[in-house]
């Protein structure tokens, strides 16, 4: 006989649902991993800059807002025009630094794959 779905089937599907849009310990280690690419700049679990701004809490921060950092103009003005580092505009910032800050002094090409950039947003929102 054909199983219906039951209640509980429903619910798990629905929690497997809910999981996949918090970030699994996988997603965080392999966000851990991309960020490698930036530690020659930045770090993320302390607020010291070095020769990029540190990354600790950027999740939810203007753009060009750290007091003791010197940004480029470009970073400024873009902070000033109401940029906020939320999931949308850093995805489009490491997918292509110069575009979507045009000017910005952050030499870096741009990471390719969406997993890379939201596993690394994530490993970056782990780090308030
Ligand atoms: C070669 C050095 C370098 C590398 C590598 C680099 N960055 Fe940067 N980053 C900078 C500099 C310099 C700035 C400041 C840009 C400006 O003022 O225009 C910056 C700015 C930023 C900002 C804006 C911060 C703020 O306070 O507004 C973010 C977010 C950021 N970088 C993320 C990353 C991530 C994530 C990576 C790795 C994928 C990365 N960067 C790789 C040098 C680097």
């Amino acid at each position: 006989m054909k199983k219906r779905p039951t209640l509980s089937s429903i619910c798990s599907i629905a929690s497997l649902l809910v999981m996949t849009s918090a970030a699994s310990a996988e997603d965080l280690e392999h966000g851990r991993r991309v960020f490698r690419l930036c530690v020659a700049c930045h770090t993320a679990d302390s607020d010291r800059n070095g020769f990029g701004p540190h990354l600790k809490g950027v999740v939810g921060r203007p753009a060009g807002s750290l007091p003791d950092y010197r940004y480029s103009e470009a970073m400024k003005t873009a902070g000033a025009g109401g940029l906020v580092w939320d999931e949308a505009a850093l995805s489009e910032f490491l997918s292509s630094p110069k575009k979507k800050v045009p000017g910005t002094k952050m030499s870096f090409g741009g990471l390719w794959a969406t997993s890379e950039i939201t596993d690394l947003i994530a490993y970056l929102r782990a780090n308030p």
